[in-house]
Formats: C-alpha cells, sequence, structure tokens
C-alpha cells in the first residue's frame, strides 16, 4: 500500500489544504460518511423495526468489534459521544462514592475540558482536587513515574492523566502510573482521546479502572463516536449521565439506550474498522509515527528548536515551542491558526501550556515530508514577516 498524496481523495478534505491537524476533530472517510448515511436512511425507512429488533444485536456488534481492536472484552466497553461525556461520566461516579475529602490528583497536561470538569466538581463537592504540575520538556518516561509515587499519598483516591495529552502532544507511561494506583487503591482514570488508531492499545494489559478513548479522530469514525471502558468491578454501579428506559437493566443497556438519538456514528465503527484494516492497521500507525519523528526533526532543524521530549514518548502528533514572540492567550492561539490558514494554507493547531505558546502537528497516511517542508517554509515567511 503506497501512502501519502494519492491518497487524499478518500477523504472529502479539501485538496489545497496541507493538512497537518488530523488530532482535534479527526476526519471520516468517504467511504465511512456513505455507510453512515445511508443506515441514516434505513432507519428512517422503517424506525419502529429498526429500534425495537435491530438496534441493541448491532450495538453489540459494534462493540464487540472496537473491544476487540482494542484489546478489551465486550461487556466492559460501552458507546458515548465522546471523550469529554466520558470524563463526565466517570466524574459523576467518582463524586457519589469517594468520601468527604478525598483527593483527586490529575497530571496538568489533561485536556482542557477535563480539566474544567475537575474544576467545577472541586467547586460543588467536598471532594480536594490536586494538580500534578509535570514541566514540559520532559526528559523520560521514569521521570514521570517518579513524580506520581511522589505526589500520591494516603488521601489520594483517584488519579486522572492522558494517554496522549493534546497541548504537549506526548504519550503518557500509562502502564506504569496503573500499576501504581493499582498497588495503592487509587481510581485510575485514563483519558485516551488520541490512542485508539494512533498507538498498539491492549486494555486489558493496562488494567485501568477507567479508559475512555475517541474513534472519531485516529479510528476514522464519524463524529460522535467514543468508547468508555470500564473495570468490571465497577460496571454495575457506574450510569450514563442520562438516566433512561434501561435504569438497572445492566450497565451495557443503560449506556446502550441514553434516550433517542442518531445511532448512526456508533454503528459505522464496523466501517471505519473496515476501512483503518484494510488500508493497513499496524503499517499505518508505523507510517504515520515514522512521518511524525522525520517531521520534528525536520522542523527542529530548519528552524533551530531544541526537541522537548524524546523520540518514544511521540506518536502520530508533535508539539513544539513556537519559535517567535507571540501574545500568550487563546485569542492568539485563535489569530494563528488563522493566520496560517489563510496566508500559507496549512492547518496546524497551535496552544499554550505553562506560558509558553507551542505548534502541533499530525502525520496520517494522507500526508508526506514534502508538506512539513512547506510548514518550515511558511514559518520562515511568518518569521521574516515579523
Ligand atoms: C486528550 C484529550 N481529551 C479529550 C479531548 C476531547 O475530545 P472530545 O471533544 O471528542 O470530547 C481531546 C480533544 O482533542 C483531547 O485531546
Amino acid at each position: 500500500m503506497v501512502y501519502g498524496h494519492s491518497l487524499k481523495n478518500l477523504w472529502y478534505l479539501s485538496p489545497d489544504v496541507t493538512f497537518l491537524n488530523h488530532g482535534s476533530f479527526g476526519l471520516t472517510p468517504k467511504s465511512v460518511l456513505e455507510y453512515s448515511h445511508a443506515l441514516e436512511k434505513k432507519i428512517d425507512s422503517q424506525p419502529l423495526d429498526f429500534f425495537l429488533e435491530e438496534y441493541f444485536p448491532l450495538i453489540n456488534k459494534a462493540a464487540a468489534e472496537l473491544a476487540s481492536f482494542i484489546g478489551a472484552e465486550q461487556e466492559s466497553l460501552v458507546f458515548v459521544e465522546n471523550a469529554c461525556t466520558a470524563a463526565n461520566t466517570v466524574i459523576n461516579y467518582l463524586s457519589s462514592v469517594l468520601a468527604p475529602q478525598s483527593e483527586i490528583l490529575y497530571i496538568n497536561h489533561i485536556y482542557l475540558a477535563v480539566n474544567n470538569a475537575l474544576k467545577h466538581l472541586g467547586k460543588h463537592s467536598n471532594l480536594v482536587i490536586k494538580e500534578l504540575p509535570i514541566a514540559f520538556p520532559i526528559e523520560s518516561d521514569e521521570q514521570i513515574i517518579e513524580l506520581v509515587r511522589q505526589a500520591i499519598n494516603s488521601n489520594t483516591k483517584a488519579l486522572f492523566l492522558d494517554h496522549v495529552s493534546s497541548a504537549t502532544a506526548l504519550i503518557f507511561p500509562i502502564e506504569g502510573i496503573v500499576k501504581l494506583c493499582n498497588e495503592n487503591g487509587i481510581f485510575s482514570v485514563i483519558d485516551g482521546a488520541h490512542a485508539p488508531g494512533m498507538l498498539d492499545l491492549n486494555i486489558s494489559d493496562i488494567k485501568p479502572d477507567f479508559y475512555f478513548g475517541n474513534a472519531h479522530k485516529w479510528l476514522f469514525a464519524p463524529k460522535g463516536c467514543a468508547f468508555l471502558y470500564v473495570a468490571q468491578k465497577f460496571r454495575d454501579e457506574i450510569h450514563p449521565l442520562v438516566i433512561s428506559n434501561f435504569y438497572e437493566n445492566g450497565y451495557n443497556a443503560e449506556f446502550a439506550w441514553i434516550g433517542t438519538r442518531q445511532p448512526s456514528s456508533w454503528l459505522s465503527i464496523v466501517e471505519a474498522l473496515k476501512f483503518y484494516k484494510t488500508n493497513g492497521d499496524r503499517n499505518i500507525r508505523d507510517y504515520n509515527r515514522n512521518l511524525c519523528l522525520r517531521a520534528r526533526n525536520l522542523i527542529c532543524d530548519e528552524l533551530h528548536i531544541d526537541k522537548p521530549s524524546p523520540d518514544a514518548m511521540i506518536g502520530s502528533i508533535a508539539s513544539l515551542p513556537f519559535p517567535y514572540q507571540c501574545i500568550l492567550d487563546s485569542n492568539e492561539v485563535y489569530h494563528l491558526r488563522k493566520y496560517f490558514r489563510e496566508n500559507f494554507k496549512i492547518e496546524i493547531m497551535f496552544s499554550y501550556f505553562d506560558n509558553k505558546m507551542y505548534f502541533r502537528f499530525s502525520s496520517n497516511i494522507y500526508n508526506e515530508i514534502t508538506d512539513y517542508e512547506r510548514l518550515v517554509a511558511a514559518f520562515t515567511k511568518y518569521g521574516e514577516s515579523k
């Protein structure tokens, strides 16, 4: 299978854009969107038959296929709209079982929305929400595990962290951290929004308490397709945020029915997995990661940027410090993105973390190294214009 620009027409992507931000919202291939739309038409041809007879067997089949892909048993996995819904579901559960003054620890690299949900919990409960700051640049996995080890105490009852962080684009050593949590009776909550399709994922090996991920990012599913994994011992106690018809009918049934909604994005996971497997499966992950590392080397060399993390912590997104002076706020993030889009026809993400501006680029099977050469040229022009 030859990857690169010749594959771009498998998506509806504008041909004139160098697309280096697969990470924010993903991209759904034409074939998967067509499958999803066909399903919507079928549902409306006879909605009663569909929802009363066909829906549950189909959702179970979809869950089984996704579970097998991420190394989990079918019963452990339920579909949710997105990673944010999953995070709030787990937070809701924790708020109902943790004793007052219990501490929830989170690593400062977590996604803003999940951080906000924890902040909200802190304001409206008597739980203690504590940040564990981990500096970026970072040297190694061991450094992170050691910082977590030092930060936990007898009052720490839950830990939130990302498998692949958003602003800093780092793969966190979740295996070692989950092990620490399991040894210390701490709920481990892993936000794997970027992991399925980017990393080799085997949840049964990792043994977290809660793990959620998006299929609409790197697995090519339609937007609104995400999953929540819950360890067996908590499945009878956790409930969806929307309590509906199947309350207390078991974890899988409760989450499968949260009121009437369009189920096409969840059910299209079977077509997204087919696309992913037909187009290379592991080869996709390898191509994307190798290209991302090559791109990072190229950009760092050409723009004289020091790499802020070892190669081992990089998947198919990478964040580097923005090499020019700028204002540090969300308006600037917005303006920079727009500037690169409008002036150079390049889509990349900007973000700020710990008082520094970063830019994040992605690699996927429709990219080639020339895309990053264009990015370097754009940065150089931007620098000259300042
Ligand atoms: C680490 C992480 N968590 C959560 C999210 C939120 O995903 P969603 O918008 O699908 O809820 C993102 C989005 O990029 C993310 O990077």
